[in-house]
């Protein structure tokens, strides 16, 4: 089968009732396991610099961004690092729903506040897993995509560098939100999900193009929901890999 066929598989699944957190309730699974091996090779990308700064993206909604980005935060914590999870998906956030917090409060709060100097962290609440905090999306306003490139949002990303190892974020799709390829142009780098028979092969290489024009680091992609002989399964399963490739038209 093709990998990019087209599938209609919007899902408010995770909006709803949150990303399933395999490395919480799986932690010996092979899918696991495979998070693991994202975070370690994300690790290899920054042997020279450091990433510390990371956001999934993904060309369209429902592809897997969230799933991945908190899982990979779990297993990242696993490893005894510091990490910050911040929702800033502000059309469909789901961190509170994954890890069951109130969202009265959060990153919408700070980008919004008068207050110049903001004391965030009664803002950042811890979670069950070790060495895991999250920042939610907070109530969501109309301006969002303003929001998300505000000079506030990269004085945010700046302050929490300093307190956390690794500061993952969960961004809206590339494609269907302006404000995200300017965001990801200001981190250390960005990984991008592709959903094997959802993600379009034109989406894809027009994410791609937009990542390279906003001259953001991508690190490469994870493609999620395929199975080890490639085919396109209900289950999960995750490869991932280094870049895209020019050859793969
Ligand atoms: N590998 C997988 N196998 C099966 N279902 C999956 C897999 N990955 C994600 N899903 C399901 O697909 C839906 C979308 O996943 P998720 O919310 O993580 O994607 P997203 O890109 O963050 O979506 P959104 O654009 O709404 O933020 C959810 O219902 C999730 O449970
Ligand atoms: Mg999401």
């Amino acid at each position: 089968m093709s990998l990019f066929r087209k599938k209609s598989n919007v899902s408010d699944e995770t909006i709803r009732y949150g990303a399933k957190l395999v490395t919480v309730m799986e932690p010996k699974s092979a899918i696991a396991e495979q998070f693991r091996t994202i975070r370690t090779n994300i690790g290899f990308m920054g042997i020279d610099h450091p990433i510390k700064t990371l956001a999934f993206t993904s060309a369209n909604v429902s592809e897997g961004k969230s799933t991945v980005a908190d899982n990979v935060a779990v297993v990242w914590a696993n490893a005894g690092k510091r990490v910050l999870l911040i929702d800033a998906d502000l059309r469909r956030p789901t961190l509170h729903r994954t890890f069951n917090v109130a969202n009265r409060e959060g990153l919408t709060t700070i980008l919004t506040s008068s207050v110049p100097e903001m004391n965030i962290t009664n803002l950042i609440q811890r979670t069950e897993v070790e060495n895991l905090s999250i920042l939610t999306s907070g109530p969501i306003p109309p301006n969002s995509a303003e929001l998300l490139n505000s000079r506030r949002m990269q004085d945010l990303i700046a302050s929490v560098k300093e307190s956390y190892d690794v500061v993952i974020i969960d961004v809206p799709p590339i494609l269907a939100v302006s404000g995200t390829q300017a965001l990801v142009s200001h981190l250390d780098g960005v990984v991008l999900v592709v959903r094997m028979g959802q993600t379009e092969k034109a989406g894809l290489k027009r994410s791609v193009e937009l990542l390279k024009l906003a001259q953001a680091n991508t690190l490469g992609y994870v493609m999620n929901d395929a199975d080890a002989d490639g085919d396109s399964v209900y289950g999960y399963g995750y490869g991932y890999g280094y870049g895209y490739s020019e050859e793969d038209e």
